[in-house]
């Protein structure tokens, strides 16, 4: 790879690194649509080969721990205290390429500045790329942060990926991770050395744009619980000659499931709860259905978040207790696979305060506002390493080809985040 071509320019040297960095990621994990970056695999791989190479040129360290993530720091320094910025290198499949990456690159081009202008931080700061954040490969999420605090279950390393005959265990092996150590819940990571970690992330909602903020300071983190797969098990059979007294049809009884559980939702946010639903997968068997056939199989994803754990705990009960009265009402059977649980995280009050000011010297005064989307920034934070986010403002969503970001909104945000390491 070519040495970064350093522009004449040096006060836009983080703008353009990243413009670089972005681009060039992009092309080398491009899809069909979007890009593709699979947790613990191709895609996410190639990434972060590529951010070794660069920072190799540019002269920075490199370590990699032994879950495979990636720490960049201006040297080796073991036993400061230090900040730690970061976030994740893998994408969803066909997914967009700031999702993750832009809190890579938020600090990688920190640390970048620092290092060829020989700035002299009261802090030194690392910059790691996490792997595994997605859960659309292997149905955990915060892999890469999990492994990290010794976190991963048995059961989660045994996790199978979406469409190939391979386990989170036989993949992270594949990226050189020591699972062995992983399985028996090592800590990676001296907690106590880290003074605080923030997440630069896209928004990936609507609310900064629609609050016109290039970029704000996040509260908390929604939790969520998930089933991968639940299985809707009726009698399939000719459309045309089963009446409807006599039919165990799939499609009708999930859907009406769904739309239970859609009642439930708009009677909690009436009340001032924070809730969303959402059932991602949603499908027959395409081996099987036809137009005259009765449905009896399907299967679908449910998901709940909440910044509130009594709310997904009350949906868990809610969701188990409307199947029973649809299994009578329509002779079908709801099967569960293993709930995965996420919990609600609250982030750093004195973090917070921190971003809070720096982002004020942006006109940024009341720009706060809890996040949606879960973030490895919840791992941390519930580890109890002081933690705290920074969002940049996104369009078109997330999680989906169509996202974009523009790079002086990103400035802002890594300028935020300039202000409190300087000021730390
Ligand atoms: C993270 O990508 C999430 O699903 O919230
Ligand atoms: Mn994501
Ligand atoms: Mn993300």
């Amino acid at each position: 790879m070519n040495k970064f071509d350093m522009e004449k320019n040096e006060d836009n040297y983080c703008k353009n690194l990243a413009i670089k960095i972005f681009d060039d990621i992009a092309d080398l994990t491009k899809d069909n649509q979007g890009v593709t970056r699979e947790s613990y695999g191709k895609g996410e791989d190639k990434a972060i080969k590529y951010l070794e190479n660069l920072a190799n040129d540019l002269g920075l360290f490199i370590e990699v721990d032994e879950c495979a993530n990636v720490i960049f720091s201006i040297n080796e320094n073991k036993n400061s205290s230090y900040i730690l910025v970061g976030s994740h290198m893998d994408s969803v499949p066909r997914g967009g390429n700031f999702d993750g990456l832009a809190g890579v690159v938020a600090g990688f081009v920190i640390l970048a500045e620092i290092k060829h202008k020989n700035i002299k931080s009261n802090f030194p700061i690392k910059v790691i790329a996490l792997r595994a954040e997605e859960s659309a490969w292997f149905g955990p999420s915060f892999i890469g942060s999990k492994a990290i605090f010794g976190l991963l279950t048995k059961k989660d390393l045994s996790s199978m990926h979406r469409d190939k005959n391979l386990s989170l265990k036989e993949a992270m092996l594949s990226c050189g991770a020591n699972v062995e150590k992983v399985q028996s819940s090592k800590i990676f990571l001296n907690k106590d050395k880290i003074k605080a970690f923030v997440e630069l992330h896209i928004e990936q909602g609507p609310i900064l744009i629609d609050k016109k903020w290039p970029a704000a300071i996040v509260t908390g983190i929604r939790g969520n619980i998930r089933y991968r797969k639940i299985s809707c098990l009726g009698t399939a059979g000719h459309s045309g000659t089963i009446p409807r007294w006599l039919r165990k049809d799939s499609v009708f009884a999930s859907t009406e499931l769904i739309s239970r559980m859609d009642d439930h939702w708009k009677t909690i946010e009436q009340h001032g709860g924070d809730l969303v639903l959402t059932s991602g997968i949603f499908h027959t068997d395409n081996l099987h259905h036809a137009m005259s056939r009765i449905p009896g199989e399907l299967f679908f994803s449910f998901e709940a978040r909440s910044q509130d754990p009594s709310t997904l705990l009350a949906l868990e009960g809610l969701l188990k207790s409307e199947c029973k009265t649809i299994e009578k009402e329509r002779g079908v059977k709801f099967k569960f696979d293993d709930l995965i649980k996420s919990a609600p995280a609250e982030l750093d009050k004195n973090i917070i305060d921190k971003l809070l000011k720096s982002a004020e010297k942006f006109g940024l005064n009341e720009a706060i506002l809890p996040s949606g989307a879960g973030h490895d920034a919840a791992i941390f934070s519930d580890q109890g390493v002081p933690t705290g986010m920074i969002f940049v403002r996104n369009d078109n969503g997330s999680h989906n080809p169509e996202e974009t970001m523009e790079i002086k909104d990103f400035i802002v945000g890594v300028s935020i985040l300039k202000d409190f390491i300087k000021n730390f």
